[in-house]
């Protein structure tokens, strides 16, 4: 039996590839079998006129895993849009149940799976004759989420506004995560307390600007893992 979770965010480029490739790394160090799986990215890098998924890449490269990172995310698209706009420039069709089996295949792989989302929690994937949002692969994948969130000025606002939509989705919210945090701002500080009492959610861990290592207990860390 595998275990996974699914990290989203406030939104793009916020910081879920880099505390993915802290929290893969941990359970590694730890000798755990840890993988990563992400459903749709858009914005690819082309290296050699070869597509290279850069998150995945990001992460197995910090975790040290010697496995091909195009083959741990189901849909590698160009274009640096949103997923639905990328896949329409492409002449892609984002099928849910790619994604599904896909997952289903890199399931047997490894005991700890971390997910990947793309954009933030509000992330259309496919919105023609049929719409496919962020929120229904979370759902198929049978998913809880962990939200990684910016320490700075904004952050209680677009915090909360995801706390809230993912609820409303009928997704579980494992906890927070404060990414580029200083422990010597009182604005960090203050934006920890106030996140955690508006929202009754754990702020589970912060993650320091260049961070090399997650600041959060293996069991702990191993407990916000479901069963899938
Ligand atoms: N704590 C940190 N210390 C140093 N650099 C960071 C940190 N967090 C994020 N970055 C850098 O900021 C940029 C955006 O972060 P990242 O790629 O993790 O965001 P993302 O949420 O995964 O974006 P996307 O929506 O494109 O997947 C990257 O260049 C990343 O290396
Ligand atoms: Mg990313």
């Amino acid at each position: 039996m595998s275990k996974g979770i699914f990290i989203t965010a406030t939104g793009t480029d916020v910081g879920k590839t880099y505390v993915t490739a802290l929290i893969t790394k941990a359970l590694c160090d730890n000798g755990i079998n840890a993988g990563y799986y992400k459903a749709v990215l858009s914005g690819a890098e082309i290296i050699n006129e070869k597509i290279i998924a850069g998150d995945a890449k990001f992460v197995f490269d910090c975790a040290k895993i010697e496995k091909e990172p195009n083959d741990y995310v189901s849909y590698i698209l160009k274009a640096p849009v949103s997923p639905h706009l990328a896949a329409e420039l492409e002449n892609v069709t984002l099928e849910l149940n790619t994604m599904y089996n896909h997952f289903n295949r890199i399931k047997s792989e490894f005991e700890y799976i971390t997910v990947e989302g793309s954009g933030g929690i509000i992330c259309p994937i496919r919105l023609d004759s049929e719409v496919i949002m962020l929120t229904d692969i979370i759902r198929k994948l049978g998913l809880e989420v962990i939200i990684v969130a910016s320490a700075e000025l904004g952050t209680i606002n677009h915090t909360i506004l995801t706390v809230e939509y993912a609820k409303q989705q009928g997704i579980c919210i494992r906890g927070i995560i404060l990414n580029n945090y200083d422990d010597k701002s009182f604005l960090h500080r203050d934006n920890k307390r106030i996140i955690e009492r508006l929202t009754g959610i754990e702020v589970m861990a912060m993650v320091e600007k260049g961070a090399k290592r997650l600041n959060m207990q293996n069991d702990k860390l191993c407990s916000l893992y479901k069963e899938i």
